[in-house]
């Protein structure tokens, strides 16, 4: 099972190269795309005349971007964004890059494609003003054909970011240049930007219909007939259909070209399955290929259903899904391909089929990724209109941008087969007076505009009828976070309409920390407006034991998920912990709690429970850890689909508790005493899995585990090492914080380091970490040659440990 998805996720990552188009070889291409990622110059703090040409920046950093400074900053508590931004520094960040370009493209378009920087960026080209974009979520993209030079005479491009007036989030943004750039060189006539649109208005398992409009803008100075043909090709690159249209284009118009396509015997996209069709449009003039773009698409229908919640292909199942704030822990903001797709890796592991890119427009890689794997999107533009959050938020940019903004994510965002619900905003407060249905109704026409085969929702707070959002009429879909006591009365109060569960529980855990009695619910904090006092140590209970009070326990809300099919799904508060927004605590504490994975990416123990839900996979975790105080009263959990499990202490049996009921967990109350705990698990009578966990001694060594031992030597890739710190026998001690220091040599640099602790104020970017609770990560990035890679992780006492990987 594991080999076919790795085959099929090959397969498709694959294609996927071949139908992005930054990757695809450029010798068959008429459009030139290139990757403008390295070697720029950067500046942290203002400076004057950097956007001219004259200015000399060779004191400046030379860096490659992706790029967020404020990961690189110091924690304070000084630092404007606050705990809530993640106590890291903003400030104003310049960059600039000096490129030329070949004579013979002269007469082309030049483009320059930014997918995000936060945010109220900037653009110069050679001196010349292209504008500011003030919205730190959204791609763009500027026309820099009037001013570049070809040949000798090189280029300048400057922006300016400014990221200073904060807050303006209530999480974690980061600062800079934070997502990939590109140049994009077209011929005068060319397909426009985001000007391809891709629907399937006919689906079934016999015949689909895929209809691809195109628009075409000649900027040439005469009128021209041009063919636009398509061809698309099937997952294994098989061509299933072809159009050819002709279209004379007047000087500086753009037209619409409409192309329909049967393809017998579809392979759907489904989560198991997600595969992807992938559609080439080429302009022809004169005989010649002048344009062409490829764009990967899916086939699939899905719908909600007002009694039986969704389906998809036909086929019910319940959006398991997480909600997911934009940082990549230690990595900050910046984006990187594989950071993201480990996160998603990791969160397919527990069943989550189902993305919430709270709560604005995500990077284009994460789309591109949950296309590839599989996962279901909410794809969510504000968490504000115009009335404001934090002091200096988009709300004051929303009259003159929020427009623009949305158009563009729906133009970027709607071929991904993956998309299936836009939200229009995360707990907007004009829900609660009149401009909320006027507002709603304006967003819901901007999105029709651009497509209408997807639902529209807004994550509501205020889950009513008269809520003016909701009764704008404008949602297809209604959205509420929380209120999971109202789930049962929803049909009454919200009669024929459609739900889903747009934000869920907020338990708040940290990993391998324990708070008992375990069945004793802290809810923290008590105002949702103050921070709590809680644990002196910063810690939540990873008993699913605390939560907060707007939430639930995960065991609640996914019961009645479960109980209700009228509920489409969930998309539970939060899949990993971001940086920034520390409830229940605030400084020092400067990341989140809600996560079923810590910062790091290490599992916390809620993790299993959706596991042993949400997958086939046999799962039996048991937890705490098997270090306390001799005589303490401990209470022993298990998240297993196993029927039934039978406990040991030392030998003894401890008694056998069964899944019965809605049960999610099986506990056991016992005396400690050192020594082995074992599981053993039951199915339909037969044993079929046993767990141990052992008390754990002193640290003896420190083991290293690889996500991957080797990786593409291209300068972006990474690898993950965990630490953990074991005893003599191999069992992680559970406290353990000893001070990691890392030697890399070779083709890598350190990328980053963490241990998930949500209080830590080591810096990211660091050649040592202390270890959290036994534990701790490195990740080590490509420096773009093929080589070795050695990493030497020591501690003071023990031995060094050593592994190697290659970058080929
Ligand atoms: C929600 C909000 C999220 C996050 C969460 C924490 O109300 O939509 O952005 O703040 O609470 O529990």
């Amino acid at each position: 099972m594991k080999l076919t998805y790795t085959l099929l996720l090959l397969v498709s990552l694959s294609l996927m190269m071949n139908g992005c188009d930054q990757h695809q070889s450029q010798s068959d291409r008429a459009r030139i795309i290139r990757d403008f990622d390295n070697n720029w110059k950067f500046h942290l703090g203002d400076t004057t005349n950097a956007s001219g040409t004259a200015f000399n920046d060779t004191n400046w950093r030379t860096l490659n971007v992706p790029h967020d400074w404020s990961i690189e900053g110091k924690f304070s508590k000084d630092n404007p964004a606050g705990a809530g931004g993640g106590a890291l520094p903003g400030g104003i960040g310049w960059y600039r890059k000096t490129f030329s370009l070949e004579k013979e493209n002269r007469g082309k378009k030049v483009f320059i494609d930014f997918d995000g920087i936060y945010h109220n960026s900037e653009v110069w080209i050679n001196g010349h003003y292209l504008g500011k974009r003030p919205n730190g979520y959204i791609s763009f993209q500027y026309d820099l054909t009037p001013y570049v030079h070809f040949g000798d005479s090189t280029n300048l491009i400057a922006v300016k970011v400014d990221n200073s007036n904060q807050p303006n989030s209530r999480w974690y943004s980061g600062s800079g240049i934070y997502r990939n750039v590109r140049l994009e060189l077209t011929s005068p006539i060319h397909i426009s930007h985001w000007g391809t649109h891709i629907t399937t208005p006919e689906v079934s398992n016999e015949n689909a219909l895929v209809r691809v409009t195109t628009q075409v803008t000649n900027d040439s100075k005469e009128s021209k007939k041009i063919t636009l043909r398509t061809t698309l090709f099937n997952q294994t690159g098989t061509k299933v259909g072809e159009t050819d249209n002709e279209k004379e284009i007047a000087s500086g118009e753009t037209a619409s070209v409409d192309q329909q396509f049967h393809i017998q015997q579809p392979e759907l996209w489904s989560i198991d399955s997600p595969t992807l069709y992938k559609s080439v449009s080429q302009v022809i003039s004169d005989n010649k290929i002048i344009d062409d773009k490829t764009v990967p698409f899916g086939i699939r229908y899905f719908h909600f259903d007002a009694q039986k919640g969704f389906s998809l292909n036909g086929v019910p199942m319940k959006i398991n899904g997480v909600c997911m704030h934009h940082d990549l822990g230690c990595l900050g903001a910046a984006v990187n391909t594989r950071a993201i797709q480990r996160q998603l890796e990791i969160l397919k592991g527990a069943g989550v089929n189902a993305i919430r890119t709270s709560h604005n427009p995500p990077a284009p890689e994460l789309l591109q990724l949950c296309d590839q794997m599989g996962f279901i999107v909410m794809d969510e533009a504000f968490d504000m209109w115009k009335k404001q959050k934090t002091k200096y938020d988009y709300s004051h940019d929303w009259d003159k941008w929020h427009k623009q903004d949305l158009t563009d994510q729906i133009l970027r965002d709607r071929n991904h087969p993956s998309v299936m619900i836009w939200s229009i905003g995360n707990e907007i407060p004009e829900q609660w007076d009149s401009t909320g249905t006027s507002i709603a109704r304006e967003l819901a026409g901007i999105v029709h505009q651009y497509d209408t085969t997807r639902p529209i929702t807004s994550a509501c707070n205020d889950p009513q009828p008269g809520n003016s959002i909701i009764k704008s009429g404008a949602l297809d879909l209604i959205g509420y976070n929380y209120h999971h006591q109202l789930y049962a009365s929803f049909p009454d109060s919200f009669p024929g309409q459609k739900f889903i569960a747009t934000e869920t529980v907020s338990s708040l855990q940290t990993r391998g920390s324990y708070d008992m009695p375990s069945d004793s619910i802290r809810l923290w904090p008590k105002r949702w407006d103050l921070p709590e006092k809680g644990n002196p140590d910063y810690t939540c209970s990873s008993y699913d034991n605390c939560h907060a009070p707007w939430g639930s326990t995960h065991e609640e809300t996914l019961k009645l998920i479960e109980k209700y099919d009228f509920l489409s799904g969930q998309f539970i508060w939060t899949g990993f912990d971001y940086l920034g927004e520390p409830t229940p605590y605030t400084w020092p504490a400067r990341s989140s709690y809600f996560g079923i994975v810590d910062l790091a990416g290490f599992p916390k123990d809620a993790y299993y429970l959706y596991q042993s839900e949400w997958t086939n996979k046999p799962v039996l975790h048991i937890f705490p850890h098997w270090n306390w105080k001799k005589g303490q009263t401990i209470d022993v959990w298990a998240y297993t689909n196993c029927d039934e499990v039978e406990l040991f202490l030392n030998g003894k049996s401890m008694g056998v508790r069964k899944k019965t009921g809605d049960k999610l967990h099986l506990m056991w109350r016992l005396t400690y005493e050192p020594g082995t705990l074992k599981a053993v698990g039951k199915k339909d009578g037969k044993v079929i899995l046993t767990k141990e966990i052992q008390t754990a001694g002193k640290p003896y060594r420190l083991q290293l585990t690889v996500d991957r031992p080797q990786i593409h030597a291209d300068g972006k890739d990474l690898a993950f090492v965990t630490v953990n710190v074991v005893d003599q026998n191999g069992t992680l001690v559970p406290h353990a914080d000893n001070l990691v220091r890392f030697k890399v040599n070779g083709e890598a640099t350190i990328a980053g380091v963490d241990n998930g602790s949500e209080t830590s104020h080591e810096p990211f970017k660091a050649n040592y970490r202390h270890a959290f609770n036994g534990k701790c990560l490195i990740v080590l990035q490509s420096d773009g040659k093929p080589g070795n890679i050695y990493l030497t992780a020591s501690a003071e006492g023990l031995p060094d440990a050593k592994v190697t990987l290659t970058a080929q």
